[in-house]
């Protein structure tokens, strides 16, 4: 039987495990708030495509998996009237701070945890399925722009890049501590970097002499590793988005969610899944073409028109993918 969700009042933001709550995590956080601007910085990308594949209608019940800013969860939220509820989860309390401010009024549901914990959460709310999830994978202009956070090779920071602050290894951890075997085939599997092994060499060079602890030294380690000269992109990039995958194990989180998203969608309800770069699209690509129990609704992914490739140019290498639950 489909249990009612929870009413609005109810509206707080809970950790999944043991319901301790955001603002605990705020109070004892040793990040300065008021270092950061007032409201988001994230331009939220395809959200008319997502609001228009996923339909959310009086009643429904949405998951935004991945809410950062707020700007998808704002949306479908206006559609799901009083008797419907957006479940939003985020790892990172920063980001629910500003869903908050965002979804504020409207029927969401914020919950710090990881998408992939998504059964435990909806167990805990009485829901015992979904009518739509939207994922938007990756990390928020937010978070690249807090310096803080260690995310960004454009300016210096502690060497962290965890989502999720409050637990697990940082950047730092894996530069310093892991083997230069292992450091490079982190940089090959997930950057694609094809200097990987100088660029391990080399870190593990320089952590002989000093611990490297800031994303400035690292950044500076890793273009002086790279032969020749750059192109128009930094050759920071990969080796950064390489380490943030891996210390997020960001894939891992993606393939549970796939395997599971036809035991969490009701029949006839939508995954819609924004991905940033091939090893994302390619799981989400092969997992919707190859459960049985789904149907892959877009055959090609939806990409951003001109407009919004105007608008924000981030949206560049944004990738819709939409399948739908199969009925019973
Ligand atoms: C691109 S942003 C989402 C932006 C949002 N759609 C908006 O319009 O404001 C991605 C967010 O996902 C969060 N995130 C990344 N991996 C996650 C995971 N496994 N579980 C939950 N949240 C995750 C990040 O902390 C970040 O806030």
């Amino acid at each position: 039987m489909t249990r009612k969700p929870p009413p609005v009042e109810s509206r707080r933001i809970s950790r999944c495990s043991g319901l301790r709550r955001l603002a605990f995590h705020l109070e004892e956080s040793a990040v300065s708030i008021e270092s950061q601007p007032p409201g988001p910085i994230h331009r939220t990308v395809l959200r008319d495509e997502v609001l228009a594949w996923l339909a959310p209608r009086e009643g429904s019940v949405i998951v935004d998996g991945t809410v950062g800013a707020g700007g998808h969860a704002k949306v479908l939220a206006q559609g799901v009237g009083t008797q419907g509820r957006v479940i939003g989860l985020d790892r990172d309390p920063e980001m629910l701070a500003l869903a908050e401010q965002t979804t504020q009024g409207l029927p969401v549901t914020l919950v710090h945890a990881p998408y992939s914990e998504l059964d435990e959460v909806l167990a805990r709310l009485g829901l015992d399925g979904i009518d739509g999830i939207v994922l938007d994978l990756g990390l928020s202009s937010d978070q690249l722009h807090w310096r803080h956070r260690g995310f960004s090779f454009g300016t210096d920071g502690p060497l962290d890049m965890r989502f999720d602050t409050t637990e697990g290894e940082t950047a730092a951890d894996l530069v310093n501590h892991l083997r230069e075997e292992d450091l490079a085939n982190i940089f090959f599997q997930y950057g694609e970097e094809r200097y990987s092994r100088r660029v391990a060499r080399r870190i593990v060079e320089a952590r002989r002499i000093e611990p490297i602890t800031t994303t400035a030294r690292l950044a500076d380690l890793v273009r002086r590793s790279i032969p020749g000269k750059w192109g128009p992109i930094d050759p920071a990039t990969r080796v950064f988005q390489a380490l943030r995958i891996k210390v997020n194990e960001e894939l891992d989180h993606l393939d549970s969610t796939l395997a599971r998203l036809p035991d969490l969608l009701r029949p006839g309800g939508r995954a819609a899944i924004i991905s940033f770069h091939s090893l994302e699209d390619r799981r989400v690509k092969v997992a919707f073409r190859e459960n049985a129990r789904l149907n892959a609704l877009t055959r090609k992914p939806v990409t951003a028109t001109a407009a919004e490739l105007a608008d924000n140019p981030r949206a560049r290498s944004a990738k819709l993918r939409v399948a739908e639950r199969c009925p019973n």
